[in-house]
């Protein structure tokens, strides 16, 4: 690291302006390409933009299961689900705009109805949801936030499963998955401390990599680089 003063000031994660207020995320912004822009247009129908109120209304079929996607990413696995689980809604939740507009992109070539995206805030659509109103709630290779000063970020935590818990019906589930060990271990530290819910894996087990979960782009990442996957199904019991 230079000393040099003429070299601009490293900016800290913590000092920038959205990072004041203890988000999960950091947005980062590169260009769409042709076929991405022209999706948010073709298939806008699958963007929910400032929705309100119950979010289960902007469906076709409102009824069936809920599922919450946090942090989809590209999508990629999110359409497939989608696609292979008809008998369900899926919500997807993100704010990086390539993944969103990717993930507009794949589900309306393949035609998927019952999906929805939006750029936001999960924390946040999370609270103005009603209680007891989601099915399941996934979370995919979350950003692990890996230096200790930024371990506040990391979406399992404490005071978010306490939202998640309250969002999710009875019997629900909250299924995570990542590639990081050490945040493995924390999840787990977190998610057995929470009395509302039962570890679906037996106390202190990782759940058996489900094959019903696609392959995602970060555990792609992941494997390549050697990294050990951990699934964990928890069921809200009270
Ligand atoms: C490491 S990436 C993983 C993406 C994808 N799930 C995968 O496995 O390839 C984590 C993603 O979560 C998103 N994210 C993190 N916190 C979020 C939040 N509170 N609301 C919406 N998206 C969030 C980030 O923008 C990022 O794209």
């Amino acid at each position: 690291m230079s000393n040099d003063s003429t070299t601009a000031p490293i900016i800290e994660l913590d000092d920038l302006h959205e990072h004041r207020e203890i988000v999960t995320f950091m947005r980062r912004s590169s260009p769409l390409n042709t076929s991405q822009r022209s999706a948010l247009e073709q298939y806008k129908y699958l963007i929910l933009d400032h929705p309100t109120g119950d979010l289960r209304t902007y469906f076709t079929d409102p009824e069936k299961p809920l599922t919450v996607e946090i942090g989809f990413g590209m999508g990629r696995s999110l359409v497939l689900m989608a696609k292979n689980q008809p008998e369900r809604n899926f919500l997807g939740i993100e704010v990086h705009i390539p993944g969103i507009a990717q993930c507009v992109y794949e589900a309306g070539e393949a035609e998927v109805h019952n999906l929805r995206v939006l750029d936001a805030d999960a924390i946040q659509v999370l609270k103005d949801m009603p209680d007891e109103s989601i099915d399941c709630i996934q979370l995919y290779f979350p950003d692990p936030w890996q230096k200790k000063r930024h371990f506040k970020r990391r979406f399992v935590a404490h005071e978010r499963m306490e939202l998640v818990e309250r969002k999710l019906v009875l019997g629900g589930t909250f299924h995570a998955a990542t590639d990081w060990e050490p945040y493995a271990e924390w999840m787990l530290d977190v998610l057995e401390h929470r009395p509302s819910l039962e570890n679906l894996a037996g106390s202190g087990q990782s759940y058996p990599r489900p094959d019903w979960r696609p392959l995602t782009k970060f555990e792609r990442r992941g494997l390549d680089a050697g990294h050990v996957i951990n699934d964990f199904i928890f069921k809200k019991i009270k």
